[in-house]
């Protein structure tokens, strides 16, 4: 950055696949925004790398946000620091979490959806407000206890469980007092969740039989799935619910670079068989209940209750290495770019 353009990724086409190389484009010399009268200029430290962010980029209207158009730079939820204020209530140096672009500088204001100065406190690091705090922590605590209404003793499975959602909604399971089950593809992200994050157990869906897996580990059914992915493992899973089972439909991520609809799951009918419940939700909609959210998370965190990781990539040049590990398995926790 040398202070005078605004480098940015602007989304050319929507992308194939995995394919964001061709998707996205790196401009060089783009214009810094001006604030109008309530907003902010935000310079980006950290830009939080999100998979659900992969439906924004392709083209479908029937999602819970539009699709970013085409030609625009690509949006994204930030840490950044105020560099010019036209908002009462921040001035030149307050760090903010907030929604803008993946660039060097961004516009925010209440209307970006996200817009929330951070506290000053010299026991939690910046990036953790992103990566335990905001809306991966939100989404975990609601999916786990409003949505899933995990109870103590109960058996719970979360899928992309060693992924930043995930990760944290274990985790609020295990603080819950339930036995908690992660899913997730190497064996490396197993070993984090049991020895380090004190899931009971983890299952390597892609090397290991789920089904079999499952019918060990949970002979009495699941009570509580958080479901991150969809697809074929939502399927399995659905076949194996204890009485009275809850789905927390989270997120979809086998299913966001679809171009058709996928036919559903057939294991369905065991939603009759069970008397389950199967729910969608979306973390901003938990969004009056964040700053207590926030808080419980925080003091467990202190408490030595409660962790995360962050795996930094430096550079917003190197925006598309940082978001490719989301989608190739390779993350453990959040990834961010600091900028
Ligand atoms: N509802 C909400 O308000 C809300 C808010 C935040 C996030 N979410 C959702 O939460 C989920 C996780 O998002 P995140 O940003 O925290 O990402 P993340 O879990 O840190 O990273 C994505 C993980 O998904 C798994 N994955 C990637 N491609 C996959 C595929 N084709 N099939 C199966 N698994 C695949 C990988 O884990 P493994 O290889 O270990 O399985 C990967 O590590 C997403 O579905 C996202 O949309 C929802």
């Amino acid at each position: 950055m040398d202070g005078n353009t605004n480098r940015n990724w602007v989304l050319a086409r929507r992308p194939e696949g995995d394919d964001f190389e061709s998707a996205l484009e790196f401009h060089l010399h783009g214009n810094i925004p001006t604030p109008a009268d309530g907003q902010v200029l935000v310079k980006a430290l950290y830009l939080s790398m999100d998979a659900g962010t992969r439906m924004w980029m392709g083209p479908r209207t029937d999602g819970y946000q539009p699709p970013v158009p085409v030609g625009t730079p690509m949006a994204g939820m930030m840490i950044g620091e105020v560099v010019e204020s036209r908002h009462k209530d921040f001035a030149i140096g307050d760090r903010l979490r907030t929604f803008g672009h993946w660039a060097d500088y961004s516009l925010a204001s209440e209307q970006s959806g996200l817009f929330q100065k951070l506290p000053v406190e010299d026991d939690i690091d910046l990036p953790a407000y992103l990566a335990m705090g905001g809306p991966n922590g939100w989404t975990a605590y609601a999916g786990i206890v409003d949505v899933g209404k995990a109870k103590k003793g109960e058996t719970v499975v979360v899928s992309a469980a060693a992924g930043a959602t995930g990760s944290l909604a274990g985790q609020v399971a295990r603080n819950l007092g339930c036995r908690v089950i992660g899913l997730t593809s190497r064996e490396d992200k197993c070993r984090w969740l049991t020895e380090e994050l004190g899931f009971d157990h983890a299952i390597n869906y892609r090397q290991q039989n789920l089904s079999h897996e499952l019918n060990v580990l949970c002979p009495g059914g699941v009570d509580v799935y958080f479901d991150n992915v969809g697809g074929a493992v939502l399927d399995t899973i659905m076949g194996h619910m204890a009485m009275y089972a809850r789905i927390a439909i989270c997120g979809l991520v086998s299913q966001y670079a679809d171009t058709e609809k996928k036919p559903g799951p057939s294991n369905f009918d065991q939603l009759l068989m069970k008397r389950a419940t199967v729910q969608g939700f979306f973390s901003p909609d938990f969004f009056s209940q964040c700053g207590e959210i926030e808080k419980t998370l925080m003091d467990w965190h202190r408490a030595g209750k409660f962790t995360y990781n962050v795996e930094l990539v430096d550079g917003l040049e190197n925006t598309l290495k940082a978001y490719h590990r989301l989608f190739d398995g390779s993350n453990m926790g959040k990834v961010m770019v600091r900028v």
